[in-house]
């Protein structure tokens, strides 16, 4: 079998699962689409580029098909659009299986079922799908794993299609996710990755409601897993016993990815976000003063309809206030359904190219500052692989998520290490190994 996974880490966690049911009915991965006997595709759609890149992928598969019958099977977040689906009926008939975001536990009985019958499959509920737990799953990593807590989103910000594809939030229970997290640590895993679209919502629909500090309390006391992670919380609703368990945890690491869209307080109330410029530089100060040494990152959208020039220097502002380690940056892209897509003032493409040029030379300056100023610390780092440039070099990943290389063996890799931060070069570190 070949997959190919677009967007997020939980659609990245999703094809995991994929992967781990497809190798107990038997397939063995191949990176050679040409010669696989099933073709996955699990898809994003949070932008619009995504969809020419599916539709160019199918007509390159239809020669194949043709050739050798390939199994074509199609799932995530895209199939959840009903314009999408129906193209693919039209134009790609020869897809043989279309699954949803909420089916993915019936794929290998869909895939059976195509076998049998040799009749195209659409598995797609519309409603929400329910918490599967115990499916197979084959990690990408043994030292690092993602661990998807919640699913779906309620948020409805007016740019977002994540909610509409992806459907209400539920959480898994805290057990469910203490036992996987075990299991993978027992596995050698250091470090887990907590996902979810708004993990600040974490607990709210279960039985015994639970916050998401609370659990984070409670993965910390896995034994022998020394690295904890999350993505992502939403500003509107960040408590203070997060921070507080940022702040104490020695397996939480001090990093908070917060995105926060735009720093113009007219549109965050367009884009539905509920919170303003001072609450987000607010909340971004508090978290700085009470974690020293946090790293800070974000998501920032630059043309988002009716952005004028002075909202988006409103954005630069807190960009220099906040001063990010670094942010993953996005020209708005308009998605049907949502409610920005009908909004007046449409930004102008060649508007949007000079200020995400202006943003990204600004975010360099922040980045660069912030990486400096390490210089000369030890860090304990996750040494995950060997340098692929140089011999009898290390790659390790310090809590920041910034990377060093520095000299050591290989049978180093997959444990924590102490390593002095010697050179800086502008979003990565050269170090030397502290021997204990
Ligand atoms: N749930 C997370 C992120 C989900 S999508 C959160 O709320 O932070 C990841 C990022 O994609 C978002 O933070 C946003 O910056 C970006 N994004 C979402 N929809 C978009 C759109 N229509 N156009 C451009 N960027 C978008
Ligand atoms: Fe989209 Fe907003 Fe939900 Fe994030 S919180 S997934 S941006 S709707
Ligand atoms: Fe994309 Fe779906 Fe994630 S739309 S960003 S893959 S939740």
């Amino acid at each position: 079998y070949y997959i190919l996974t677009m967007g997020c880490q939980l659609n990245e966690n999703d094809s995991e699962k994929l992967c781990g049911m497809v190798e107990e009915m038997g397939y063995k991965p191949t990176d050679d689409y040409k010669e696989a006997d099933l073709v996955m595709f699990n898809t994003c759609c949070v932008r619009e580029n995504a969809e020419d890149k599916l539709f160019g992928k199918l007509g390159e598969l239809k020669r194949i098909k043709e050739q050798r019958g390939t199994i074509i099977a199609i799932g995530g977040c895209m199939m959840q659009e009903k314009h999408i689906t129906d193209k693919i009926h039209e134009s790609y008939s020869y897809t043989d299986i279309i699954f949803g975001t909420h089916t993915l536990q019936n794929f290998p009985e869909d895939l059976y079922n195509t076998m049998q019958s040799k009749k195209k499959m659409l598995d797609i509920m519309d409603i929400d799908g329910e918490v599967y737990e115990g499916l197979p799953i084959k990690r990408t990593s043994n030292i690092k794993a993602s661990v998807t807590i919640m699913y779906g989103c309620n948020n409805f910000c007016t740019y977002c299609i994540v909610p509409y594809v992806r459907g209400r939030e539920r959480s898994r229970k805290p057990e469910d996710i203490i036992k996987e997290v075990k299991q993978v640590v027992s596995e050698g895993v250091k470090e887990v990755m907590l996902l979810g679209q708004n993990v600040n919502s974490y607990g709210k629909t279960l039985e015994e409601p639970m916050s998401f500090a609370e659990l984070l309390r409670e993965v910390e006391k896995v034994e022998g897993l020394e690295r904890i992670r999350f993505m992502t919380p939403h500003p509107k609703d960040l408590s203070d016993d997060l921070i507080e368990v940022m702040a104490t945890s020695k397996k939480v690491c001090k990093h908070m990815h917060l995105p926060m869209q735009s720093g113009s307080s007219r549109l965050l109330k367009l884009m539905n976000r509920h919170y303003t410029k001072e609450q987000y530089v607010a909340l971004a100060k508090k978290i700085q003063e009470r974690i020293p040494g946090v790293s800070f990152t974000t998501d920032i959208i630059v043309g988002f309809p009716g952005e004028t020039e002075e909202d988006f220097k409103e954005t630069l502002d807190v960009v220099r206030e906040v001063g990010f380690d670094s942010a993953y940056t996005y020209v708005y892209s308009k998605r049907s359904g949502t409610p920005a897509a009908s909004m007046e003032d449409q930004v102008d493409k060649d508007v949007i190219k000079d200020r995400f040029d202006r943003l990204l030379a600004l975010l360099k300056e922040t980045s660069a500052k912030n990486c400096k100023k390490k210089v000369g610390d030890i860090e304990r780092v996750l040494i995950e692989e060997e340098n692929t440039h140089e011999e009898g070099m290390l790659t390790g990943r310090l809590e920041n998520n910034l990377l060093v290389h520095f000299k050591g063996c290989k049978e180093q890799i997959g444990t924590m290490a102490d390593v002095k931060l010697v050179e800086e070069k502008g979003f990565y570190y050269m170090g030397e190994q502290i021997h204990g």
